[in-house]
């Protein structure tokens, strides 16, 4: 197949029971998604483990800090050979250059922003004293990231068709939240599934439990490859 553009989310608490997945999989048929969990009890072993393994790897750490420190951390995840770094939108232009900057290279990881968690509400924005609701902010912070170069965002599917028609058909979109019809919603609260994220304008879905818990995860991503690929 051409380009995979299912990221596995590997929301393992350690290394045995990651490989026991990969172990399954093939570099040729998805990406994977390393988090904060498995990282922080990892580290960046794994990482380079799975990158030896021909894996392009999406560093999920999501930085947010000062611009010189996020600078930092991008360039040592590129020089772990990942292929995805992301970095939180509301860390402000400045912070945004500084990764946009520290990422220049050609063969540098794409770098995504993170706008606004699809687990905060109105409640939660006006809590930390943001008074606009969170459609608006992920609108305001796309369009922030895309100004300062930023290669794409992390969104939700419903959020996928505004941004694609506003910011063009060069921005990335990584969606999570996917389910096929037969899989269980578990705690995520708006599901769409594949076709209809792809049809929405996502390039990249982020697809965790319905693969990972999966009977049969390589079967899995076969049959969600296969509805894809006919879009
Ligand atoms: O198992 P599931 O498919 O729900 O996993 C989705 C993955 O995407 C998890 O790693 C989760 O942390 C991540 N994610 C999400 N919603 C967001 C951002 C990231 O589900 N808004």
């Amino acid at each position: 197949m051409s380009e995979p553009r299912i990221i596995v989310a590997l929301d393992f608490p350690d290394e045995a029971s990651t490989m026991q997945l990969v172990e399954q999989l093939e570099p040729e048929l998805c990406r994977l998604k390393v988090g904060k969990e498995l990282f922080t009890r990892t580290g960046p072993q794994l990482v380079n483990r799975l990158v030896t393994l021909g894996y392009d790897v999406f560093l999920d750490l999501k930085y947010h800090d000062i611009p010189n420190t996020v600078a930092k951390a991008c360039r040592a995840a590129a020089d772990l050979g990942v292929w995805m770094v992301n970095v939180h939108a509301l860390g402000g232009p400045a912070m945004l250059a500084a990764a946009r900057n520290a990422l220049s290279a050609s063969d540098a990881p794409l770098l995504i922003a993170v706008t606004i968690l699809t687990s905060s509400s109105d409640q939660d924005l006006h809590a930390v004293g943001i008074d606009r609701s969170p459609g608006e902010m992920v609108n305001r912070l796309a369009s922030l990231a895309e100004h300062e170069g930023i290669d794409g965002v992390v969104c939700s599917a419903q959020e996928a068709q505004q941004l694609r028609s506003s910011l063009g058909n060069g921005f990335l979109l990584v969606t999570p939240g996917i389910r096929l019809p037969s899989d269980t919603a578990d705690d995520q609260k708006r599901i769409v599934s594949p076709v209809d994220a792809i049809r929405q304008g996502s390039n990249y879905l982020v697809i965790g439990r319905p693969i990972t818990q999966a009977k049969a995860p390589l079967q899995k991503l076969l049959t969600i490859n296969s509805e894809i690929s006919q879009l």
